[in-house]
């Protein structure tokens, strides 16, 4: 079995969100699953669409990667590549490009959601598009689940749908892929009383330090309540991120706490900044190890094993078209 998902470049390094919304269930999930392949790849010819500048580019992938990795995914269960070492992707992203239709392409979301808010000449071509290459990215490796958030459910379906169309007309080529949704976490997170947002500035990021991170705690409201008086962790932004971080006993403990007398908003902000700190540690210190060389290596090593599989599978594609003469 073959799992199939895919590391953003597009900020240059993850925050807490990105982990427990995804890398978490994944490493989670490929732990579950010891005997299946997890094809990650980097989307940088999808970042792309939003990096213009070859540093940030650069430096985002490989900080993107580290971070996988300093999470606890396993180099050997993850198959971690790029995509531009992959001339397939581009291959296969024409090749379905020539057998979509427009309308197809109009009913996506994600398109939609662009055309609410701009006039159909202003929106960029790969908003169009985008569904194409990523059905590109799921079909060229036979991938059988791919774990996407809810948004990205839909651009799976148009994956299989055009898989399916291509196998009718060209006889079994590709594997049809299913989704799997994420599951979505229990909470919005809030350090601001926002909700937690890259353009609010009030996420935490992996990599923050120590005062950063006890000046952002420091920002979360909380109820007025006194010392002595009990307090309900449900609606308290600190308990629901402190969740995010303990075992279940610490948290009939800490529950236990709230409902009781004597626990301060104070108590619970330091508790919450041992627990992220207890949690982020390890990540930035394994992170801190890890030279920028290893993933280049990493990458090309993986890129030869990736090319195997996906000049295969190109080449019986172009068979079946009639391009290999
Ligand atoms: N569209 C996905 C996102 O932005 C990223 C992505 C690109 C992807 N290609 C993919 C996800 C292939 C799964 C499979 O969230």
């Amino acid at each position: 079995m073959r799992f199939l998902t895919w590391l953003k470049p597009t900020w240059s390094q993850l925050h807490i969100w990105n982990y427990f919304g995804s890398i978490k269930q994944m490493i989670d999930l490929a732990k579950e699953n010891p005997d299946s392949e997890f094809f990650l790849f980097l989307a940088n010819m999808h970042g792309f669409t939003q990096v213009h500048n070859q540093k940030e580019m650069q430096e985002n992938s490989i900080s993107a990667v580290k971070l996988y990795l300093a999470c606890g995914a396993d180099a050997k269960q993850f198959v971690i590549y790029n995509p531009a070492d992959i001339p397939a992707h581009a291959q296969l992203n024409w090749v379905l490009t020539c057998i979509t239709h427009m309308w197809f392409m109009e009913r996506m979301h994600s398109y939609k959601d662009a055309l609410d808010k701009w006039k159909a000449k202003e929106i960029w071509v790969w908003v169009f598009c985008y569904p194409i290459l990523m059905a590109a990215d799921i079909l060229l490796y036979d991938a059988n689940i791919v774990p996407v958030g809810k948004d990205q459910k839909q651009h799976v379906e148009y994956a299989r749908d055009i898989a399916q169309k291509f196998n009718k007309i060209f006889w079994e080529t590709f594997i049809l892929p299913e989704a799997k949704v994420n599951s979505e976490l229990w909470l919005i997170i809030w350090t601001d009383g926002r909700k937690m947002s890259k353009s609010y500035n009030n996420l935490i990021w992996l990599l923050d330090d120590e005062a950063i991170i006890l000046k952002k705690i420091k920002q979360i409201p909380t109820g007025s309540q006194t010392v002595e008086e009990s307090k309900n962790p449900d609606e308290c932004n600190v308990y629901s991120l402190c969740k995010l971080f303990i075992t279940e006993t610490e948290d009939a403990e800490l529950r236990k706490k709230y409902l009781a007398w004597g626990l301060s908003y104070k108590y619970a902000k330091e508790y919450l900044f041992e627990k992220i700190m207890d949690f982020l540690r390890p990540i930035q210190e394994k992170y801190n190890k890890i030279s920028d060389q290893e993933i280049k290596d990493l990458l090309t090593k993986n890129a030869k094993y990736v090319n195997e599989i996906s000049e295969k599978k190109i080449k019986d594609i172009y068979d079946k078209i009639g391009f290999n003469l």
